[in-house]
This record gives structure tokens, sequence and C-alpha cells, in this order.
């Protein structure tokens, strides 16, 4: 599966949604994140989005962002469509840390 990782939080530019083929991305306040069950691993996300947040998980050092994007994908809604990203976006894009500052 790909992942939704740190990056997206605060910009959710959701270029992501528009490509996905099988419609698994779901969407919360600050963040969207993939459904682990229903990716099918096509990979066409990956370059779509401008934050470089999408990520497979076979790369290292994403258990913690496996587990994220399955407990959310569960419980928010699913989004399809693109919209604006966030009004905070563009100063929001590289900061580190963000799961820690503003979500959890
Ligand atoms: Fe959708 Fe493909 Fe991205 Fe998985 S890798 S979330 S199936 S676009
Ligand atoms: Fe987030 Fe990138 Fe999609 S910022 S909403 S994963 S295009």
């Amino acid at each position: 599966t790909y992942v939704v990782t740190d990056n997206c939080i605060r910009c959710k530019y959701t270029d992501c949604v528009e490509v996905c083929p099988v419609d698994c991305f779901y969407e919360g306040e600050n963040f969207l994140v993939i459904h682990p069950d229903e990716c099918i691993d096509c990979g066409v996300c990956e370059p779509e989005c401008p934050a470089e947040a999408i990520k497979p998980d076979t790369e290292p050092g994403l258990d913690k962002w496996l587990k994220i994007n399955a407990e959310y994908a569960s419980i928010w809604p699913n989004i399809t469509i693109k919209k604006e990203p966030m009004a905070e976006a563009k100063e929001m894009d590289g900061e580190v840390g963000k799961f820690e500052r503003y979500f959890s």
C-alpha cells in the first residue's frame, strides 16, 4: 500500500484524490489518509502530491504512518474530488513534525 505522511498535514492539496483509480482517500480536518486495504499499489498518486507526502510503505520507517492511515481511513469520509488546498498550505509545506504539533 501507499501511505500519506506528515507533510500532508495543514497542506491538503488534494491532487491525489483525483487520480486514484479505486477512490481510497479519506479526509480529516487537516490531512488525508489512504485506506491500506483498498489501495491497489498502482503508485499514480505519489508524483501528484505537491508536498511529496505520499510514500510506498516499503520505505523504511513508515510503520507509524501505516497505522495512522489504517486507523483514520476507517473513521473519516471518502474524498474523490479535488478542492482548494488549506489556506496555510504554502507556509506549512516542509515543516517537520506536524503530526506531533498539530494532531496529537
Ligand atoms: Fe490510489 Fe494507486 Fe495511490 Fe493506492 S497507489 S492510493 S490505489 S492512486
Ligand atoms: Fe495531502 Fe498531497 Fe494529497 S498534500 S491531500 S497527500 S496531494
